[in-house]
């Protein structure tokens, strides 16, 4: 009998892959879904980005294999932007890796810097690829919850000393997804210190770093002193483009990092298209004018849940950033039962806070993906289901 790995018997099941199969038996049977669940809105990516792609597909050496270097002019326009966007200045050959969206290099980072039995730090609810990641690296993994009366936040301090004297690696991502929480300056330095002092290496994911509203601006951490000695920084085009499905973003940061998850990646993979890397680079060298109307498209979106939801009696604070909002789930039914009786009875789908780990448990993530009008329209159906609940006695 044929078995796969212990490793692969340990990672749990990738929850939006399935729901996607499930979604296409609904809408095979008719049912008008409206979907809130996986992090994919429905915007369209920049012309110029298109435009940019058309162009460098005809160009034969666009279609050579890009290898880790990838496109310099990529690298450069990557660059260009942490310098304008974070005052940051970094070297594009040897600080900057093009990664196959971020989830790449997030997912491979753990082979480059943990050995089977190092302890990995993965805050939950969190993003699966880092649980991913550390469970194929062989990691031992140290589950931290995000808890809301902690402001969603890691304290590696708190970490048990003993598993704290074995940890390699720590994930950390804010603005987070799924609970929109945002990290203050404070805790950001109070955590480079913390890695600098116990020698862990800090994969901050900021993949929502231009998803923010009313003001608020998300910092790089490679802002703050000393970040550059233990960081590396993944940023993605997925989101604030409308190019999830185009598979490109970058890491940057630390020289060592960056060589190893260039080498582990040279084993597995030959780097994005180059002709998506021009076609990003065009994007990210006009980012500030490409984003504003992204943003102020995202803040009607998320306002218009918001209300919605409070019409309807579901109360929750605009975030001040991502396209997420994270529910708390009424007393006595878990998000699970939530999420699956809005999608079989409703056709709306949205996201059991459990998908995200345990520490999930007791809400739900709906993102703000779809025009206002199928907002207000989830808001319907789950004030149906929640009051169905109700009146089969299960409390709400
Ligand atoms: C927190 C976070 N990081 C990274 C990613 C991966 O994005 P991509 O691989 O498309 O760049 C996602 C996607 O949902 C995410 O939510």
């Amino acid at each position: 009998m044929i078995e796969t790995s212990r490793r692969v018997a340990r990672l749990p099941t990738y929850a939006v892959a399935a729901i996607a199969e499930r979604k296409r038996q609904l809408i095979a049977q008719g049912v008008d879904v409206i979907d809130l669940g996986a992090g994919d809105a429905d915007i369209s990516p920049p012309e110029i980005a298109v435009e940019a792609l058309h162009r460098a597909a005809q160009q034969r050496d666009a279609s050579r294999y890009a290898f880790q270097l990838g496109s310099v002019e990529f690298r450069e326009a990557v660059a260009r932007y942490m310098q304008r966007r974070f005052n940051v200045q970094v070297d594009p050959m040897t600080e900057v890796l093009p990664l196959i969206g971020s989830k790449d290099g997030l997912a491979h980072l753990p082979f480059a810097v943990l050995d089977p039995g190092d302890v990995c730090v993965v805050p939950e609810p969190g993003y699966p690829a880092y649980l991913g990641g550390a469970i194929l690296a062989g990691a031992d993994v140290e589950i931290v919850p995000l808890r809301p009366e902690a402001d969603f936040l890691v304290e590696l301090e708190e970490i048990p000393p003993e598993r704290l004297a074995r940890a390699k690696l720590v994930f950390l991502n804010y603005p987070n997804n799924p609970t929109a929480a945002i990290a203050p300056h404070a805790y950001l330095e109070r955590t480079i210190a913390a890695c600098r002092r116990h020698g862990i290496v800090l994969a901050f994911d900021n993949a929502y770093a231009e998803l923010t509203f009313d003001g608020y601006r998300a910092p790089s951490i490679l802002e703050f002193s000393g970040a550059r000695d233990v960081a590396l920084e993944f940023h993605s085009l997925s989101k604030s483009f409308g190019m999830t499905g185009w598979r490109l973003g970058w890491a940057v940061g630390n020289q060592r990092l960056i060589e190893g998850l260039s080498k582990v990646k040279s084993y597995v993979d030959t780097g994005p298209f180059l002709a998506v890397q021009q076609a990003g680079a065009a994007v990210i060298d006009r980012s500030e004018e490409l984003l504003e109307p992204v943003r102020e498209g995202f803040r009607v979106r998320r306002d218009s849940l918001v209300t919605a939801l409070h019409e309807v009696g579901i109360s929750c604070a605009p975030p001040p950033a991502t396209m997420y909002l994270w529910v708390p789930v009424p007393e006595g039914i878990t998000s699970g039962e939530l999420a699956s009786a809005l999608l079989e009875r409703e056709g709306l789908v949205i996201l059991a806070g459990s998908v995200f780990g345990g520490g999930g448990e007791g809400f739900v993530r709906l993102s703000f993906i779809v025009e206002p009008e199928r907002l207000r329209e989830a808001a319907v159906r789950m004030s149906r289901v929640l009051d169905g609940f109700t009146a089969t006695g299960r409390r709400a």
